[in-house]
């Protein structure tokens, strides 16, 4: 029996059972990840190796050094994820990975290491989509939510809402016309002088600012539930550009809140009205941004208001993980939706294939 009829078989009986211990492995831009999850709900361990302060030296994530950081860090990942787990290899039912979208170097790494594990330990394979990961997330952080939903996935290179109809399949609502959400904090937090990745930073000194403070515009989008940022970012960096040349400061704080405000408004009004329109009862949200305290705060508040229940991941489980690959891949496997030995990196993959 070859390799693929024998996965089938093992899949089939794991579908029968209805349990799978995962194996998660991401590696598609900046962090190195490995984690077990239970049956698609329980984390077992979350082991993350973050490039974070390697890269922030270039202002930028650089795919060649990622892709060597990223095989440096995996085996001893894998011995971390499986000690916290307290399990051996010979536990694991089977290897979820993630194969798209991101950069094509790092995810090769991921993907080959995972298909060599897979082989030499005779587990079926999975290949993840990397967004339907962030939508998994809140499998793990939520154990009493299932599909239907809508969830808005926001992060450094994706800005998405979907309507999950059942586990592994969606409708997108809305998207993007140009950059993701992520990468627009990044950009603006950059002019403020704030080191890579400005997210997370922009939104710490956006706490303490006054939102009212400066007046950026409003982006419009032709599509209902569609995002537009590269406008409102274009805005706000040309605007502190005339400031400077006239020799006026910028007072950091407030310009991060203002900031903050207009894409924090923009990002929940759509994905309540989304959530709202398509007739759902609740609304969750996934990726980095979705770590945004006060996209954290307006989400609750305007969904509640509109009638929702929502749903948070916890922050660390907002940015990249394997935990959230696990989750994804166990839905997966009990599809039957298998990867085989030629699963290779898919770059540019959407969020519905
Ligand atoms: O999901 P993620 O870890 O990676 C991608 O799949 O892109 O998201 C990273 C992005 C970065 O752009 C980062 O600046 C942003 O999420 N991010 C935040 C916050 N935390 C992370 N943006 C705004 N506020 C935050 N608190
Ligand atoms: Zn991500």
């Amino acid at each position: 029996m070859n390799y693929e009829t024998r996965m089938r078989a093992k899949a089939d009986a794991l579908i029968q059972k209805g349990h799978a211990l995962v194996l998660g492995v991401e590696s598609s831009c900046d962090e190195t990840a490995v984690a077990v999850v239970e049956d698609g709900r329980l984390e077992r361990s979350c082991a993350i190796a973050s490039q974070i302060d390697t890269h922030a030296l270039y202002g930028g994530v650089v795919p060649e050094i990622a892709s060597r950081m990223h095989v440096e860090a995996i085996d001893p990942l894998l011995d971390q994820a499986l000690d916290q787990a307290g399990v051996s290899l010979s536990d694991i039912d089977a290897v979820a990975v993630t194969c798209g979208p991101g950069l094509v170097g790092a995810l090769l790494t991921g993907v080959s290491w995972a298909k060599s594990l897979a082989y030499a330990r005779d587990l079926p394979l999975i290949g993840v989509n990397h967004i339907e990961g962030h939508v998994s997330a809140n499998y793990v952080a939520h154990p009493d939510l299932t599909p239907p939903f809508v969830c808005l996935v926001a992060s450094g290179g994706h800005s998405h809402i979907v309507l999950v109809q059942r586990y592994g399949e969606y409708r997108l609502l809305g998207q993007t016309t140009d950059d993701a959400a992520g990468e627009a904090f990044d950009k603006v937090a950059r002019v403020l002088g704030i080191p890579y990745p400005g997210g997370p930073l922009l939104d710490k000194l956006a706490e303490e600012g006054d939102e009212r403070a400066y007046h950026f515009p409003r982006p419009v989008t032709q599509g209902k539930y569609d995002f537009s940022f590269s406008g409102l970012k274009t805005a706000v960096i040309n605007q502190a550009h005339r400031l400077e040349m006239m020799g006026t400061p910028i007072v950091a704080k407030d310009w991060a809140a203002s900031f903050r405000r207009s894409v924090v408004d923009l990002l929940a009004d759509k994905a309540v009205s989304a959530a709202t329109d398509s007739g759902a009862t609740r609304l969750a949200a996934a990726g980095g941004v979705a770590a945004n305290s006060l996209l954290r705060r307006e989400l609750v508040r305007k969904g509640e208001a509109a009638g929702l229940k929502v749903f948070l991941p916890p922050k660390r489980l907002c940015t990249d993980n394997a935990v959230m690959i696990a989750s994804a891949g166990f839905y997966r496997l009990m599809a039957g939706n298998l990867a085989s030995l030629d699963l290779n990196a898919l770059p540019a993959i959407s969020m519905l294939e």
